[in-house]
């Protein structure tokens, strides 16, 4: 248990020391689990997304996008039963005052839905209340007046815009089913206990694909998102296979809406974890947002309430578990062995030395000339080695170095993150090689 606690403040501090996440308003002293993404955090986190999109909007034909509104119409959550439904079970300690989910510190709670009277305060030992429900709905008001008739919220998952924007994404795509409606956004909770760093913050990012099927094939569609979810996660995010875990959600644990939920855990350095979900939502949406059924089938020559299958993947934890994947230590070194694809810098260009100015002109040329088509980072400070390791800890994957035969002979070395192995290359071929590499 020390060492994986020291594994995750090994991690937090990397992040933190160079630019991936930052405390969230650290200079007032910081916000309880609020967190920023610095340069290279953005970087990985887009391409992280940006590489979900690509898979699962714009290479399929049965897919379309969205980016809806963060705060919607209090009616869609009264619809969606979130405003009654979607709560934890709080307990209280009564000498300290801290607060806690019931069922993270009584593991019987969620079978027996009884609260075992002799836990006592994790924290101080203190006695601790009867649970009650806490709603997770973050609350806000639009407009100057802090009245009821306000009251707005902030969304607690981004797929209801699919379901409320259903029939205008039918009538605008003429999409016919089986088709999804995918959409990357924030949500919102205001969670009891947030912790472990980006796993369980307030504010979150979920990439969700609602995918709309008649009622006699949604099992074939769970298995087909079940395996598409398993291709993401080990061969897109490039996560070993063997920290990868399916819960099978059972009766009474699901979501409100659930007839069906598989988790997808990662063995992160604090436990295994829910990293993604898979839900089989039948109509419940649907039904609960449009009085007449929206889709119009033709063939069959009736109306109906499509149902649906929805693979939800969370951005955060995607980002953290490829962290946790990633760190390595080896004999001198930190290396951050992310797949290629995901690195936030994809080559480093150095001079090998700083004060021959002819090498630095010759190697911000090669820099100039590789940043048009990868992200690059040109590098002339200390020495070589001290840049190869600097490199290597934030995960880029190659880096070319010019020195005095490359203002000869037209050529550089290059040399691999993972193997630290160097070779000599023509600049002229540096682009294909790279792109190959990268994108294999
Ligand atoms: N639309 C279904 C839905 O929202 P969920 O299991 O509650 O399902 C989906 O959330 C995903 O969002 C989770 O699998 C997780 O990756 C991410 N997620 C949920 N709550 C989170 C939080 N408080 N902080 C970070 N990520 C969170």
């Amino acid at each position: 248990m020390k060492s994986e606690n020291q594994l995750m403040e090994k991690i937090i501090s990397l992040c933190k020391r160079r630019g991936f996440v930052f405390p969230g308003s650290e200079i007032y002293g910081g916000l309880a689990n609020s967190w920023d993404y610095g340069p290279l955090g953005v970087e990985l986190k887009n391409n992280i997304k940006q590489l979900w999109w690509k898979r699962f909007v714009q290479q399929r034909d049965d897919m379309v996008g969205i980016d809806a509104a963060l705060i919607m119409n209090p009616k869609v959550w009264e619809a969606s039963g979130h405003l009654k439904e979607f709560s934890d079970p709080l307990v209280e300690c009564k000498k300290c005052k801290r607060r806690f989910r019931a069922d993270h510190i009584d593991p019987n709670y969620e079978n027996t839905n009884s609260f075992d009277k002799k836990i006592k305060c994790p924290d101080c030992s203190g006695e601790l209340s009867e649970p009650r429900q806490f709603n997770l709905m973050l609350k806000t008001f639009l407009g100057p007046a802090e009245e009821k008739a306000d009251v707005a919220y902030f969304r607690p998952e981004t797929a209801q815009a699919m379901f409320v924007d259903f029939k205008n994404v039918l009538e605008t795509s003429r999409k016919k089913l089986p088709f999804g409606i995918a959409q990357i956004g924030k949500a919102f909770r205001n969670e009891i206990t947030p912790g472990n760093f980006i796993f369980r913050t307030r504010e979150f990012e979920q990439m969700e694909i609602e995918y709309f099927v008649k009622e006699e094939e949604w099992k074939n569609s769970f298995e087909h998102w079940q395996k598409e979810s398993w291709n993401w996660m080990t061969g897109v995010l490039g996560l070993k296979k063997e920290h990868i875990h399916e819960l099978e959600v059972p009766d009474g644990e699901r979501a409100h809406y659930s007839k069906r939920t598989i988790d997808f855990e990662y063995d992160y350095p604090f436990g295994r974890k829910e990293l993604y979900g898979l839900a089989y939502r039948a109509n419940f949406d649907l039904k609960n947002h449009f009085k007449e059924a929206p889709y119009q089938d033709i063939e069959a020559g009736e109306n109906l309430y499509p149902h649906v299958i929805e693979p939800t993947f969370g951005v955060d934890r995607s980002v953290l578990a490829v962290l946790c994947d990633a760190y390595t230590e080896e004999a001198e070194r930190i290396v951050l062995k992310l797949k290629p694809v995901l690195a936030p810098y994809k080559v480093a260009v150095f001079p090998l030395l700083k004060n021959k100015p002819e090498l630095v002109e010759k190697a911000k040329e090669v820099y100039e000339h590789l940043k048009k088509e990868f992200t690059t980072i040109f590098d002339d400070r200390g020495n070589i080695g001290k840049r190869y390791y600097s490199q290597d800890e934030i995960g880029t994957p190659y880096c070319v170095t010019v020195d005095f035969d490359t203002l000869e002979k037209a050529d550089v070395t290059i040399r691999d993150r993972n193997t630290a192995k160097q070779e000599r290359i023509k600049i002229s071929e540096l682009t294909s090689f790279i792109k190959e590499k990268i994108y294999d």
